[in-house]
């Protein structure tokens, strides 16, 4: 199904046309004065210098053309040219009649479906998921949702963090706490225990510890970063105990994200494409685009229009050490080769928006993808306390994920406690579902690429712009529905009837722009853009439902038709909460 605009314009176009002016004047938009009309066109205003005419005369002449029109019931000239318009009650049931029989609700498959894959969650073995890595994984998981929604191939890699320093300073804890393991006999020949020989408990106590250790103890340190370097080199111990870190941590992060709704197609890490770097590095070489500068090796990704200074980006340190920059790289010859994307989106936050125009430019510079290959870096703010700063625990500690999520419960589970009837494990379960609802939509209704302020009254609130208001809008709709049928109705078979009212207009209104909306927060990876519909859904709904009496109505015609109005609004409802990346219960 088209978009209403393009409709609403294709008319206006027509109209222009018939008039003796350009069709493309008549460009319909939503109406900058809801109290006046429903979308507006100023295409006579623009069309005042072509014709040398007056925009209100030109304005008339278009009005005159749409009396008889099946689309506009009211179109208006108003100085100094604008066309006010308002749409045919018919019409409007038709749009949500085609609307309601098409798959997805009249949004269109893309011209040219895209493979993407998305960059996200960001953890690091070892170190247990923070309030910090919320906004990756819950605004992550809703990209990627949405895209697959508008029909796009979306593949998903969590990207772990398994390179780095924190490999070394585990693997130095593991061996001052057993240095007897064959892991660190580095004449040993055989075979590695199948079983991990520690719990993700005592790596997430050793980690701290070494941590804070080799800031103090600089012999430590260097052993830290030895550790490291043998990991990342291969050495056959090292890496066999890496990659039991990697797979106890797995085995964790997997639970943790799915009390977020969060999965990810790949598990693979900065680790994963150890084999590639010496390839790439020689490539580099080869090009001519690599050199040694100060004994590490670099390629420059200065452009002539820079304002700022853009340093090389490094590719190996002088000990020959590679970086997050070569894993980053690296990971792109590999998706290039399994996968060949179309576009490569990565999430985090903001502060590594210098490291991304790096890695960009030098995989472009390279050639290490098509020109036509889209990388686009994703940038989030920080999660903030009410007092405005990076938001802690009680004491001042970082707020582990599993903290936040465990406080967002119980305080659910109170809210839904107070004055309702359910059983302990039932309160228990909803209470978990609003949870998570309360949590991502608190997070995902602001943009993205701003700091939000992390407030647990609010964003469990069931009024307002929150999870829990939209998740009640829809068990009330739900509960409606099941009452109709209880009477005996059929809600399958309800048929839409025209607008009775203005609050059963504008509800109608909105929910013919779905595919629009959907389509913009997909283009332009926009859950907040969902989040902002369905908030207005939900009050137009609310709106709609205080002011009529739907189960109690004699026109039996009359109540079919709100009903089947009931059943499209909690459709499209569903669906937006789940490409947020939540659900709704049956009650709550
Ligand atoms: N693990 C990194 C961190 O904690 C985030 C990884 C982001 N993805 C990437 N391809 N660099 O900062």
């Amino acid at each position: 199904m088209k978009k209403l605009l393009d409709l609403l314009t294709e008319e206006m176009g027509k109209a222009f046309e018939a008039a003796g002016y350009d069709g493309a004047l008549g460009k319909v938009g939503l109406s900058n004065r809801p109290d006046l009309c429903e979308f507006q066109c100023n295409g006579a205003m623009a069309g005042a210098k072509q014709y040398h005419k007056a925009p209100i005369m030109i304005a008339n002449d278009v009005a005159a053309k749409l009396t008889e029109s099946k689309v506009f019931q009211e179109a208006v000239a108003v100085a100094p040219g604008f066309l006010n318009l308002k749409l045919h009650k018919s019409y409007l049931k038709e749009l949500l009649d085609t609307m309601s029989g098409e798959e997805k609700f009249g949004l269109e498959a893309p011209a040219k479906a895209k493979r993407i894959m998305i960059d996200y969650g960001g953890a690091n073995v070892a170190k247990p998921l923070h309030v910090g890595h919320l906004r990756s994984a819950v605004i992550g998981e809703s990209v990627k949702r949405i895209n697959r929604y508008v029909g796009h191939e979306v593949i998903g890699d969590a990207h772990l963090g398994d390179w780095g320093l924190q490999m070394g300073l585990v693997i130095v804890g593991l061996k001052e706490r057993y240095p007897d393991w064959v892991y660190f006999d580095e004449s040993y020949q055989g075979e590695y225990p199948e079983e991990a020989p520690f719990t993700i408990s005592e790596l997430e106590e050793i980690y701290p510890a070494s941590s804070i250790r080799s800031k103090e103890d600089a012999e430590y340190k260097a052993k830290a970063m030895e550790a490291t370097f043998k990991f990342q080199q291969g050495v056959r111990g090292y890496w066999a105990l890496g990659k039991k870190i990697r797979e106890v941590s797995i085995v964790d992060l997997k639970k943790n994200y799915s009390a977020l709704n969060v999965e990810f197609e790949l598990w693979n890490g900065e680790s994963s494409i150890k084999d590639l770097i010496p390839e790439m590095v020689q490539y580099m070489k080869d090009g001519g685009w690599a050199y040694i500068s100060d004994g590490a090796l670099v390629v420059d990704v200065k452009e002539e229009t820079d304002t700022k200074e853009m340093p090389p980006c490094m590719i190996l340190k002088s000990d020959g050490a590679s970086l997050y920059n070569t894993t980053d790289l690296a990971t792109i010859l590999d998706r290039v080769r399994n996968y060949d994307p179309d576009q490569i989106i990565y999430l985090t936050d903001k502060r590594q928006d210098l490291y991304f125009q790096q890695v960009f430019r030098c995989a472009r510079k390279t050639k290490l993808v098509k020109p036509e290959t889209e990388l686009t870096w994703m940038s989030f703010g920080t999660v903030n306390g009410k007092d405005g700063k990076p938001f802690k625990t009680r004491d001042g500690g970082v707020m582990r994920l599993e903290q936040l999520i465990s406080d967002t419960r119980q305080e659910m589970y109170r809210k839904i406690c107070e004055g309702r009837e359910m059983s302990e494990e039932e309160a228990h379960k909803v209470a978990d579902q609003v949870a998570l609802a309360a949590l991502i939509y608190g997070d995902l209704s602001n943009q993205a690429s701003k700091d939000y302020i992390f407030d647990m009254e609010k964003f469990t609130s069931f009024e307002g712009d929150t999870g829990p208001y939209i998740l009640y809008t829809i068990v009330r709709i739900k509960s409606i529905l099941a009452k109709y049928a209880q009477q005996g109705g059929d809600v399958e078979k309800a048929v839409l009837g025209e607008a009775q009212s203005d609050s059963e207009k504008a509800l109608m209104l909105l929910l013919a722009q779905f595919n629009s909306m959907m389509e913009g927060a997909a283009a332009e990876l926009a859950p907040h853009r969902v989040c902002a519909y369905i908030y207005e859904l939900a009050n137009d709904f609310n709106h709609f439902y205080h002011e009529t009496k739907i189960l109690t109505e004699e026109n039996e015609t009359r109540k079919a038709g709100w009903i089947a109005l009931l059943k499209l609004t909690r459709d499209v409802l569903q669906d937006c909460i789940s490409v947020l990346g939540f659900d709704a219960p049956e009650k709550m």
